[in-house]
């Protein structure tokens, strides 16, 4: 069932252009996104949206915060379901609450959901499992689609909630009365993400890089804006399944402390696509050179700008700016995958971990 895959986690990533396809029927027509789900929902009058979620589902929240901020005037709040569900938190009849949980039993978001229906809000699931509790307490259920994932470490799922977010927040910029035409080439983006998720996957090759990386003890992950996110997420795969102690920050928050620890033991791995803020995270990749520390980045193609500042690069297609969480995803995926097997652990069943943590 593994397809000839050594792992369902290298299965899972190399079906995530398929994974998208399903994730997009239906939500992708010639007048633009859609979402039939939210169809009785009066999203044009949203001010507020609280995401609350787990894990790599919160990094996902997160995404869509930076996406829908930046097109809009909406709050958008994102929190750990663990500590949102024992906060004070306030509802209004324009505050839509959305639970991001791919099993749909994650106990703390369970919560979370609980307590805000007892305010009133309205909530909006995210889930990939049909007949979930998740989708059972919520008001309304927009599923992922990704197909059945059995690895621990959550990819395609990840991919398939961030095609899942953009669509919603397009769709509900879009009854609001706000498109650009930024929203125009993202969506155009989207419908081709199934394309270019097969080529970035059939061109890879990422052994070598990996194999430079995989004795290091600590890693500290960089980015900037919409691509902070995609850092937590690099760290937390690369922690889970190869136990290496990662750690991401904000770059412009390294020199408030964690730039201390780097040195020649301790690498860093810069998410720096040329967008808006490249030139910040630039000098903050040149600041962790000064240190000594080998340096990984990621960037676009057409960017050779780093080419003399850092040991290892990595290219992904050239994309447009709030669409690189996406095309980076499988490159962060595939360095921790290969690093795990390569130092000997078992990808699909990292220890101390579960698939569903049903408990809180
Ligand atoms: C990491 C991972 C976890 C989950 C988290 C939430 O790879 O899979 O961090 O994202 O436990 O799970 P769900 O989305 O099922 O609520």
């Amino acid at each position: 069932e593994k397809s000839g895959y050594k792992h369902f986690m290298l299965k899972e990533i190399m079906e995530e252009p398929e994974a998208i396809e399903s994730a997009l029927v239906g939500r992708v027509t010639l007048e633009g996104p859609v979402l039939n789900e939210l169809k009785e929902f009066n999203v044009e009058r949203v001010e507020k949206i609280k995401l609350v979620a787990c894990g790599t589902s919160y990094h996902a929240g997160l995404v869509f915060k930076y996406f829908v901020e930046k097109h809009s005037n909406i709050d958008v709040e994102v929190d750990v379901a663990s500590e949102f569900r024992y906060r004070n938190i306030h509802v209004d009849d324009n505050t839509f609450v959305i639970a991001i949980s791919q099993s749909g039993e994650t106990a703390d978001t369970l919560e979370s959901v609980r307590l805000v229906k007892r305010k009133g809000a309205k909530v909006i699931s995210i889930s990939n499992v049909v007949g979930s509790t998740i989708t059972r307490e919520s008001d309304v259920t927009v599923f992922m689609n990704a197909g059945p994932e059995i690895g621990v470490a959550a990819t395609k799922t990840y991919v398939n909630q961030l095609i899942v977010l953009y669509i919603l927040g397009m769709h509900l910029l879009r009854m609001k009365g706000i498109w650009n035409e930024e929203l125009q080439r993202d969506f155009e983006f989207l419908k081709q993400a199934p394309e270019i998720f097969r080529k970035i996957l059939n061109n890879i090759d990422l052994e070598e890089i990996s194999s430079y990386y995989k004795n290091y003890h600590h890693f500290m992950y960089i980015g900037r804006g919409i691509n902070y996110p995609t850092a937590l997420e690099g760290a937390l795969k690369l922690k889970e399944i190869s136990y290496i102690n990662a750690t991401a920050y904000p770059a412009g928050e390294l020199k408030h402390g964690p730039i201390a620890l780097l040195d020649p033991t301790f690498p860093v791995f810069a998410i720096a696509p040329k967008d808006n803020l490249f030139e910040k995270t630039k000098s903050n990749i040149e600041e962790s050179k000064a240190r000594n520390s080998r340096i990984i980045a990621i960037t676009n193609e057409s960017n050779k700008e780093l080419e003399k500042i850092v040991d290892d690069i990595i290219y992904v297609p050239d994309s447009p700016d709030d669409m690189y969480p996406l095309t980076i995803s499988p490159v962060i995926q595939l360095f921790a995958y290969l690093i795990a097997d390569m130092r000997g652990y078992d990808p699909d069943k990292p220890r101390n971990l579960a698939k569903s943590v049903t408990v809180e």
